[in-house]
């Protein structure tokens, strides 16, 4: 069959590379892509939210499955869009529908969502412009810390935990009076701060009956020791030491289930990724945020560790036959480094000659490309996050140690990559 790969990440690369190993998978196509997807199949230089012009390309190149990498398409409604379109009422798109993916694109969707359906969260109050002077007051009278949260997509960004009424009054002000995430800020949640350990737990799920893919966490900030400003992410790790048995079944019993049949039951249709991000709170789950996709760059450690042919995987959810599928997980643990452009998640330059990708690389160890294309023959950074390093591992502290050697024998000018990711797993810092 022919499949149809949008997103042009690390996360993409990942996803192709697996893609690609599946003996179901006749062309791939990635739209736009990367230096790294075109390694896997044929890039087509089409933006990610041109819905017009993703059909088009269904058209031309036959495509039979459409997998979307990232949030944004989803939540402005690719997956109806696509299947709506007269000639693809057959196309197998994997991702939400529209109203589902609200699940991530409005976080007071998504708390609304929890309340209806008992799932374990933060306790929360939204507000607007409407009922700001209630919002003050909310502030006035909340422990601290308080989180505030920008209704919509923020490109990350939206999310502020504050340690002060003051500064948490002026956030709330930016946010309502002078449209400090624009329309995404318009509504506000202002909810309680959650102590404990974090993670990220990823199903696919055909609506019906869901498959549970491996763990992961992953390392935000941009400093040694989750110091500096928030990136897009900086590392993961998995299989998590903390994430027993004993904490999964409850993250099934109280989390994972209690969702899918919450999206029966308000009939909101979902074939696709659920990333649950969750706190550990004394070994009790609650959830921070679901985003309707897979996570980056958890899935370059996640997706590695499924055995699976993915194809296989994505056919059974479209057919909602996911109830038949076992999965087979690596037991290896994987951990992925990345390497960032020197001056991000601030300004940085673009692109550098990246040197070392063509050279053998260790066994076990994988280069997923994110901010980088073809100049001729060469490999420039186009990106913050430039690529990242996947190795796997007897323990944590291998799957790093590998990964932070091969970091070393790869360079562009200025490039940059956290040493101590999977630093709480290790037993020796750096
Ligand atoms: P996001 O930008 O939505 O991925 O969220 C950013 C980060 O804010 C999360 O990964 C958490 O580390 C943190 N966060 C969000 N909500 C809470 C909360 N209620 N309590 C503690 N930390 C939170
Ligand atoms: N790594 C976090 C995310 O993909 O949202």
């Amino acid at each position: 069959m022919n499949i149809l790969l949008i997103g042009s990440g690390g996360r993409e690369h990942a996803l192709a590379w697996k893609l690609k190993q599946s003996s179901l998978c006749d062309s791939l196509f990635i739209a736009p892509g990367n230096a790294g997807t075109a390694l896997c199949g044929t890039n087509l230089p089409v933006g990610i939210t041109d819905f017009e012009a993703l059909a088009k390309a269904c058209k031309e190149h036959r495509i039979d499955m459409v997998l979307v990498g990232p949030e944004e398409p989803l939540v402005k409604g690719v997956t109806d869009f696509l299947t709506g379109v007269p000639g693809l009422e057959n196309l197998k798109v994997i991702g939400p529908s529209k109203n589902a993916s609200q699940l991530e694109g409005s976080k007071a969707f998504a708390k609304e969502f929890m309340t209806r359906h008992g799932i374990p969260t933060a306790a929360y109050a939204e507000f607007n412009a409407d009922n700001y002077l209630e919002g003050v007051n909310y502030i006035k009278s909340h422990k601290l810390p308080i989180v505030l949260k920008a209704d919509g997509l923020a490109a990350g960004k939206g999310v502020l935990i504050c340690q002060h009424p003051i500064e948490a009054m002026s956030e709330f002000d930016l946010m309502l009076h002078r449209a400090k995430f624009g329309e995404a800020g318009k509504k506000v949640v202002i909810e309680e701060f959650l102590h404990g350990i974090e993670l990220s737990v990823f199903v696919l799920t055909d609506g019906e009956d869901y498959v549970l893919l491996p763990e992961a966490k992953d390392y935000k900030r941009v400093g040694v020791g989750d110091t500096g400003l928030n990136t897009g992410g900086m590392g993961a790790v998995s299989p998590l030491p903390f994430a027993d048995e004993a904490f999964i079944q409850k993250v099934r019993s109280r989390v994972i289930e209690p969702t899918i049949a919450g999206l029966k039951k308000d009939q909101l249709d979902y074939k696709g990724f659920i990333f649950f991000g969750l706190m550990n709170d004394n070994g009790d789950p609650k959830v921070i945020e679901y985003n309707c996709r897979m996570g980056d760059p958890e899935t370059e450690v996640v997706i590695p560790r499924v055995k699976n042919d993915l194809v296989e995987l994505l056919l059974a959810t479209s057919g909602k036959k996911l109830k038949t599928v076992k999965l087979e997980i690596d037991e290896r643990a994987a951990a992925t480094v990345v390497a960032v452009s020197g001056g991000y998640p601030g300004d940085y330059q673009k692109g550098k000659v990246i040197s070392g990708l063509e050279e053998n690389l260790l066994d076990d160890t994988m280069v997923f490309l994110a901010g980088a294309k073809h100049e001729g023959d060469q490999v420039v950074t186009n990106g913050g996050r430039v690529f990242t390093v996947t190795s796997f591992g007897t323990n944590i502290d291998e799957a790093v140690e590998q990964s932070n050697y091969v970091m070393e024998q790869l360079f562009f000018e200025d490039m940059y990559f956290r040493s101590d990711i999977g630093y709480e797993f290790r037993s020796e810092t750096n």
